[in-house]
């Protein structure tokens, strides 16, 4: 199978990685492991993710790749520069846009730019210049006089987004960059994030939306309690749950009997209780449905409703811990 399991990944080191981390560690208060031993490598101009439930560790290991969090031990180095030992310099070379709203808000849009490009060292003409720019690109040119408190949530990440890369970073961390944007301000930040992917830049961002990762990452790295579980291209995770079909049943009645019933279902590769319904994943899916509820009810089950689809990131995360990614 090509997915890297936890034991792997350290044995990969990229040659080219932008980001590297080594065995990198962060307990708090004495006893919550929220990132345990991750060795991670990200290649320059690449699109990674990290994906993982609530409490996963991303928004640590983010915070140790951009000097906010100190590790408990490990190494974390950003263009090859160490975080720990030189923070003001690895601060130089990224830009982030963290999981809360931070711009300022007595600046206008164009000033949180302009202010942000000068606090990096920029001159004023190059920092006027930039932020025009940059909200040209993002399509903001017309909010650039206009108060933070009056954006909408998209075009505030949006405008962050912008902020985040006015000093020219050679990389980018973006942490749940679309959470709480309705679909068509995500679609947008999407575009943008392909946008800025076509210009060469490092992206390295955090979600816990399956269709995120598998939309814009070339790889990703799915965590749980502060552990790497899988890494690997979406597409080739994908294969890792061994199966082309996912079907979902629901059902009255003792939903670890049905599950045990449906793996003896032709074709079925294995099956999980997830989130009050029995996941079936099966090769082949011509004809599948009907069979698939003659089976339970021929087992005594009602089937109170079903569905079919491909396997997801979510397979491979429920395939890796049995739970679902929104749990
Ligand atoms: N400052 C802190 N002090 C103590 N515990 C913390 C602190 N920050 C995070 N944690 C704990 O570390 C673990 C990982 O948290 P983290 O915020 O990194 O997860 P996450 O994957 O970003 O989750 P989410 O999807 O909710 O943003 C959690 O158990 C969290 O409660
Ligand atoms: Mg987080």
């Amino acid at each position: 199978m090509a997915v890297e399991t936890a034991e792997a990944p350290a044995s990969r080191p990229i040659e080219n990685a932008v980001i590297q981390t080594r065995a990198l560690t962060k307990v708090f208060a004495g006893s919550i492991r929220a990132v345990d031993g991750l060795d991670l490598s990200v290649s320059e101009g690449e699109i990674f993710g990290l994906l993982g439930p609530n409490g996963a560790g991303k928004t640590t290991t983010v915070g140790m790749l951009t000097t906010r969090v100190l590790p408990t031990s490990g190494d974390a180095l950003v263009a090859g520069m160490n975080v720990v030992e030189n923070p003001n310099a690895a601060k130089q070379l990224i830009g982030v846009v963290s999981q809360s709203n931070t711009l300022d808000r007595s600046l206008s849009v164009w000033d949180n730019l302009y202010f942000h490009g000068r606090y990096f060292g920029m001159s004023a003409p190059d920092a006027r210049g930039r932020a025009s720019e940059l909200l040209e690109r993002f399509r903001l040119s017309d909010r650039a006089a206009a108060e933070i408190d009056a954006l909408s949530g998209g075009m505030a990440q949006r405008v962050m987004l912008a902020r985040s890369i006015v000093h020219r970073p050679r990389i980018l961390f973006l942490d749940e960059p679309t959470a709480g944007l309705d679909p068509q301000s995500r679609l947008a930040l999407w575009d943008v994030l392909s946008e800025l992917h076509s210009a060469g830049q490092t992206i390295l961002l955090t979600t816990h939306y399956m269709e995120e990762a598998e939309q814009l990452c070339h790889r990703v790295a799915i965590m749980d309690h502060g552990k790497l579980l899988a890494l690997d291209s979406p597409t080739r995770l994908k294969e890792s749950v061994g199966a082309d079909t996912e079907v979902r049943v629901a059902a009255d009645g003792d939903l670890e009997k049905l599950a045990d019933c449906l793996r003896s279902f032709e074709g079925a590769t294995h099956t999980a209780v997830v989130d009050e319904s029995v996941r079936v994943y099966l090769r082949g899916s011509a004809g599948v449905l009907p069979r698939v509820v003659d089976h339970a009810e021929g087992a005594g089950f009602t089937v109170k409703d079903l569905s079919l689809s491909e396997p997801t990131l979510e397979s491979v995360f429920i395939n890796l811990t049995g739970r679902d990614l929104r749990e």
